[in-house]
């Protein structure tokens, strides 16, 4: 968390916001699709639909042209979708804990605790694929991480590894540590504030871990 408060991002858009709508939509458009991408269609989707509420009351046609060129249109239907469910069955309070926002369409498990982590401090475990590669290598876990038994291992440290106080930052620190140091190929070990105690670097495994997809 203090490689994270000197070295972590810190200048995304939506980062200041603590907004679910703001957050939810940069973490589905982030799913599977690179930052610097986002961060146009980002700022145009919140100009067209400030709020949830506009975005609830669009036509599918507008939201799906705003999607345009970046891909997984199933994302724009559900998020649409989950803006309806929000309006017709919350009263149009988005949902405030990992558990209420992971019943929305479109939100998976993980993106469900990082808008219930961000926004309202919940202490909720997030597993993404940059995640996945840290704590795979940080703790030398084998086996190919999308496997059921391997994920199964993997949520329980994610879990029991949040900290008590601010999980947020503890999140921004694992994306960030993935993206920009615990990287697939070439990670720069030298800049990792878990270099010390990493077994993967220890073992000169990081090429190996994670385990790839068996086939
Ligand atoms: N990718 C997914 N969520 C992210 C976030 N909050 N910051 C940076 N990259 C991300």
């Amino acid at each position: 968390m203090s490689w994270q408060a000197s070295h972590g991002r810190h200048d995304l858009p939506w980062q200041h916001s603590r907004d679910p709508y703001r957050v939810w939509l940069s973490e589905i458009m982030l799913q599977q699709t690179q930052v610097d991408t986002v961060m146009p269609y980002y700022g145009r989707f919140l100009a067209r639909f400030p709020t949830l509420a506009d975005l609830a009351a669009a036509p599918q046609e507008d939201v799906l042209a705003l999607w345009s060129g970046l891909g997984y249109y199933a994302r724009a239907r559900n998020l649409h979708k989950a803006a309806q469910v929000v309006m017709e069955e919350h009263g149009g309070i988005f949902p405030r804990t990992a558990a209420a926002i992971a019943a929305l369409p479109g939100i998976g498990r993980s993106t469900a605790a990082a808008i219930a982590a961000f926004c309202f401090d919940e202490r909720a475990a997030i597993l993404d694929g940059n995640v996945k590669r840290v704590l795979c290598r940080a703790f030398g876990i084998e086996g190919f991480p999308g496997s059921r038994a391997v994920e199964q291992t993997l949520w329980a440290l994610a879990t029991e590894l949040l900290p008590e106080r601010d999980p947020g930052r503890y999140i921004q620190a694992q994306m960030d540590l993935g993206a920009t140091v615990c990287t697939r190929s070439k990670p720069a070990c030298t800049r990792c504030p878990l270099a010390a105690d990493c077994v993967a670097r220890r073992d000169g495994r990081c090429a190996e871990l994670p385990t790839p997809r068996p086939r």
